[in-house]
C-alpha cells in the first residue's frame, strides 16, 4: 500500500460547491496539514484540472472522486490521467468488475507516483428495493462485504463505505485496508439528506481509516473550529 506523507490526517473536507470563489473562500481558512481536499462530479465539470491544481498548488492533497465506471482500456486510461494530475487518491465503482478493477491497478503501478485506488461499493443511497429494482436482490451490507472482497482480490487499497459497514468490513478484510466514510457527522451537526450516520469518533472505532465530512465544515460560520473540534475528539480516541 502507498503510504502517504501525510499518515494521521484523517479528515477529508468534501468541497460540493457550485462555484470556485465560495470553495476558495473555505480552503483559504484551511491547512494542508489538518485536512485534505475531496472534489467530486460537479466542481470538477465546471473547473476541471486546473482547480485540482489550484488545490494541490496551496499544499493540499486531493481525492477525486469521479467514481469511473467504464469498460476496462476506458478507465484505465481516466485513473492514468488522474496519476497525470498528480491526485492523492482517486476511485471507480467495484461493479464494474474484475478486469475493470484489475486493469486500473495495472495501469496505476506502471506509474511512479499512483494515487491510492479505492473502490465504490453499494452507494447509501441505494436500499434493499433499490438494488432489487436494479438486478441485484440482497442487503446493502451483504454486497458490500461481496464488493469489497473483489476489490481486495484485485489489488484496491481500499474501499468507499457507510460507517456502519465499517466494522463488518474491518473484519473480514483486515486492517492493511483503507476504509473511506463519508456519512459522518460530528456530534450536534445537522443530518442533512444522510440518513445513517456516525460520529468521528463513532466513525474511526467502527474502523474507517478516513473520514468524508462535507456540510458540517462547508456550511459552518467557523469551518476550523468544526475540524479542530472533530481532531481533539479523535485525539481522545487515540489515547485510549
Ligand atoms: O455534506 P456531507 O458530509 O453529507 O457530504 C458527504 C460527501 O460524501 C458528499 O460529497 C457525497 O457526495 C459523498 N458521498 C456520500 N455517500 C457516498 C459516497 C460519497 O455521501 N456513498
Amino acid at each position: 500500500m502507498i503510504q502517504s506523507v501525510k499518515p494521521s490526517v484523517r479528515l477529508i473536507v468534501a468541497l460540493d460547491f457550485a462555484a470556485q470563489s465560495p470553495a476558495l473562500a473555505l480552503i483559504d481558512q484551511l491547512d494542508p496539514a489538518h485536512c485534505r481536499l475531496k472534489v467530486g462530479k460537479e466542481l470538477f465539470t465546471r473547473l476541471g484540472p486546473a482547480f485540482v491544481e489550484t488545490l494541490q498548488q496551496r499544499g493540499f492533497e486531493v481525492f477525486l472522486d469521479l467514481k469511473f465506471h467504464d469498460i476496462p482500456n476506458t478507465v484505465a486510461a481516466a485513473c492514468e490521467a488522474a496519476a497525470d494530475l498528480g491526485v492523492w487518491m482517486v476511485n471507480v465503482h467495484v461493479t464494474g468488475g474484475q478486469r475493470m478493477l484489475e486493469a486500473a491497478r495495472e495501469r496505476l503501478s506502471r506509474m511512479t507516483q499512483p494515487p491510492l485506488l479505492i473502490g465504490v461499493t453499494v452507494l447509501t443511497s441505494l436500499d434493499a428495493a433499490d438494488l432489487t429494482m436494479i438486478g441485484c436482490p440482497g442487503s446493502p451490507p451483504e454486497r458490500v462485504l461481496a464488493l469489497a472482497r473483489l476489490a481486495q482480490s484485485a489489488g484496491l487499497d481500499g474501499i468507499v463505505c457507510s460507517p456502519q459497514e465499517a466494522a463488518a468490513v474491518r473484519e473480514a478484510l483486515g486492517n492493511d485496508w483503507l476504509l473511506v466514510t463519508p456519512g459522518v457527522r460530528p456530534a450536534g451537526s445537522a443530518t442533512g439528506d444522510q440518513k445513517r450516520v456516525m460520529t468521528p469518533v463513532e466513525a474511526i472505532a467502527a474502523g474507517a481509516s478516513h473520514l468524508v465530512i462535507g456540510r458540517p465544515i462547508t456550511q459552518a460560520a467557523r469551518p476550523l473550529d468544526v475540524i479542530n473540534q472533530i481532531e481533539r475528539e479523535l485525539a481522545g480516541l487515540d489515547t485510549i
